[in-house]
């Protein structure tokens, strides 16, 4: 098993790349005992301190664990077929209190801060608190909290806590219209902005600002 790097807050930001990603939310309810659901709705949603939001369902175990208790744990998983298939798993309905980490056959890492575990075989976990959750459209909860602890494989960032593509191979879900697709989201490409009017300086100067460079 790679071993875990815990990342500092300054690097928490450029971990979460691109700033939406497919998923695995773990949670923990009342009793403590752990869950798992697949997301492809989890997005950053705020840089500096770095927030992430993420949309589930009322009175589904997500749901209910987060309310109970305030806290849940991103893990991203990479494009590839053997995690794809055990994302699919933990996206079935299984009974409240049913370990979903156990019937996909994932491993339980303890977190660093909140109680939902880690799932080892995902290179980058966010532990997050929630903020604030709102109900909508009829029985959808947006769910929304500032990160607390980030850890990464650490043969999947640079000294600098940059993602390494490659390792980390980011994915996203085709939605549920396609059922059981997943798109690649790690091949980069560094693009030139060819205007030179003053909105541009303004926002590299607002871009520096916001990242705080380091
Ligand atoms: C790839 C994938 C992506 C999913 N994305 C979402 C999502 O963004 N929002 C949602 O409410 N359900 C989503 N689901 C469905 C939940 O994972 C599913 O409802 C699950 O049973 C919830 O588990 P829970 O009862 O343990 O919270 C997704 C399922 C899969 C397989």
């Amino acid at each position: 098993m790679v071993k875990k790097l815990d990342q500092p807050p300054k690097y928490w930001d450029r971990l979460f790349a691109p700033s939406s990603c497919l998923a695995m939310i773990t949670t923990v309810d009342a009793q403590g005992r752990p869950n798992a659901a697949s997301y492809g709705t989890c997005t950053r949603v705020h840089h500096e301190p770095v927030y992430i939001s993420f949309t589930t369902t009322m009175g589904k175990d997500t749901a209910n664990n987060v309310l109970a208790t305030g806290e849940f744990t991103v893990n991203l998983p990479r494009w590839e077929r053997s995690i794809l298939e055990k994302v699919r798993i933990c996206g079935l309905a299984f009974a409240p209190g049913v370990n979903e980490l156990e019937k996909a056959g994932l491993t339980a890492l303890p977190g660093k801060v909140v109680k939902p575990p880690r799932i080892a075989e995902c290179p980058r976990h966010f532990e997050c608190k929630v903020e604030w959750t709102k109900e909508f459209a009829n029985g959808r909860l947006m769910v929304c909290g500032p990160v607390v602890a980030a850890s990464v494989d650490e043969d999947s960032v640079d000294k600098d806590g940059y993602v390494l593509w490659d390792r980390v191979m980011s994915a996203h879900y085709t939605g549920a219209p396609y059922s059981n697709g997943f798109v690649a989201a790690f091949q980069t490409m560094w693009v030139d902005r060819p205007y030179d009017g003053p909105e541009g300086a303004a926002y590299d100067l607002h871009e520096k600002q916001m990242l705080k460079e380091i």
